[in-house]
């Protein structure tokens, strides 16, 4: 091998973590659950998180990409042998292609929605349609499998397809079409909402904090959301980040990534309510928010049809540049550790996330009750997934905080970070000891029915164990280069 991928421009770095950040977790997640929670107070704690844990998260995580210039799973190994750290550590990576191995799986299934939607609306279909009518639209996709997979399979292919056409003329190139296209049809969205809708309460829905709004389960939602949202945690970032160019400001392009996402989060909130208030709807739908209430509010307002099929053209476009960063890790790693030629690598993996996803299929449908997954775990093999995911993803950070704040030497990290000592000593304060309590907390949530002694005491507990652990992992003092 003679030397390593690097992108072909510098931009590109933050472009491909961008397009990973911004996807249904902006658009579809975080409008939904800041609605169910009280708007601005949730805002607040995520906001807090974002900046406390996520960027610092972030930071570590791009920084183990670019350093190690592989894929997680190799990358993290040749760490470990050069640090003289346990080969335990792998498990960031292992756990890092197993998460984005279940995530592509679902994310997939919900993007195809997407597709029905953005059918539905360019045809016409739901003009003038009423609530009825849109909400029993909607149970009708649900209970139709075959059509879901259909959906689905067009969604996954679309993703392989940039994939295996490689990190330049596939990923770089895609990339640089589709972001520039997904901000302008944002903010024609936005205005649009200005026009029709109702912004002045959407704004005041989403920006009057009161604290007494947000319940501690609110409260833990809003972190487990900023590191969704930052697609944190799972070995993408790590991926993207070892084809950036050494001389590429990484606390920059951290700050920079998580406020593009921030911002296009609440410029889709301040859209969507604008949308949902300004046609006397609820905002307190769930996931429902996007593919009922809204389409119901194009469905009464002038050329809702056009401008709702743009909307879901920009929600496919979002969840595209996320499934890609999806798909990359592991298709990296099987092309350095098989040597497969790239497009075998992502038909493999894209193979078996298709059929995964077939489980969240019929888990609407055919196995929406009943089934061996709610026998075992008392929910459907969705919903079980979709929980995997929320306990890798918050493991996999932490794990990431603790190798990069504890196994990295200063030297090292000063010369990726390229700053002065007081950021490098703050930022290893974050990574060493607030992301992790932190992230304990967010791990918790996914614990149901814990009642209030049992939290902090778990927390302290799995805060006490990682670090016992981390120490004793670092500390095999064999070297081998
Ligand atoms: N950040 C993505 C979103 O907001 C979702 C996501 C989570 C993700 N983890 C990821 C995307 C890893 C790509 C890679 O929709």
């Amino acid at each position: 091998m003679s030397g390593h991928n690097v992108w072909t421009h510098k931009g590109t770095f933050l472009l491909a973590a961008v397009g990973s950040a911004v996807g249904l977790g902006n658009l579809w997640r975080f409008p939904y659950l800041s609605g169910e929670n009280g708007g601005g107070a949730f805002i607040l704690v995520y906001a807090l998180t974002i900046f406390a844990v996520g960027i610092p998260i972030l930071i570590a995580e791009i920084m183990l990409g670019r350093t190690s210039r592989q894929s997680p799973i190799m990358g993290m190994r040749h760490l470990t042998k050069t640090h003289g750290t346990s080969r335990a550590w792998e498990t960031i990576g292992w756990l890092g292609a197993a998460s984005a191995f279940l995530i592509l799986s679902f994310y997939s299934v919900i993007a195809g929605w997407a597709i029905h939607y953005t059918w539905l609306m360019l045809t016409g279909s739901l003009v003038g349609a009423d609530a009825q009518t849109i909400s029993t639209g909607f149970d009708a996709l649900l209970a139709a499998p075959g059509l879901m997979t259909l959906y689905h399979t067009l969604f996954i292919a679309a993703s392989a397809l940039i994939v295996g056409m490689g990190i330049h003329k596939g990923i770089e190139s895609g990339l640089r079409i589709m972001m520039p296209a997904l901000f302008v049809i944002l903010l024609v969205v936005l205005a649009y909402g200005v026009v029709n809708g109702d912004i002045g309460a959407a704004a005041s829905f989403l920006f009057t904090f009161n604290i007494a709004d947000l319940s501690l389960e609110g409260w833990l939602q809003a972190m487990g959301q900023s590191f969704f949202t930052l697609s944190l945690g799972m070995g993408a970032i790590m991926a993207y980040g070892a084809y950036m160019p050494s001389e590429i400001s990484l606390t920059r392009t951290a700050f920079a990534v998580a406020i593009v996402d921030t911002a296009v989060a609440m410029v889709a909130g301040l859209a969507i309510f604008a949308l949902v208030f300004g046609a006397g709807l609820e905002t307190g739908q769930g996931p429902g928010l996007m593919f009922v209430t809204l389409p119901l509010a194009f469905a009464e307002m002038p050329f809702g049809a056009l401008v709702g099929g743009v909307f879901f053209i920009l929600v496919l476009g979002a969840a595209i540049s996320s499934s890609i960063s999806l798909i990359e890790p592991v298709a990296a790693f099987l092309v350095e550790r098989f040597d497969m030629t790239r497009p075998q690598a992502v038909t493999i993996m894209v193979i078996a996330a298709w059929a995964m996803g077939l489980l969240t299929v019929v888990s609407f449908n055919m196995w929406a009750e009943g089934t061996i997954f709610h026998s075992l775990f008392g929910r459907s093999a969705f919903e079980f997934i979709e929980l995997l995911t929320n306990i890798f993803m918050p493991v996999g950070g932490l794990l990431i905080a603790l190798f990069a704040g504890w196994a990295l030497t200063q030297s090292e990290v000063m010369k990726e970070l390229g700053s002065s000592v007081t950021w490098f000593k703050f930022w290893r304060f974050l990574v060493r000891f607030v992301a992790p309590a932190a992230v304990a907390f967010v791990f918790l949530r996914t614990i149901p029915q814990v009642d209030g002694y049992l939290i902090p005491t778990l927390g302290a507990l799995l805060i006490i164990g990682a670090f016992a652990a981390s120490q004793r992992w670092l500390k095999k003092p064999r070297q081998t280069t």
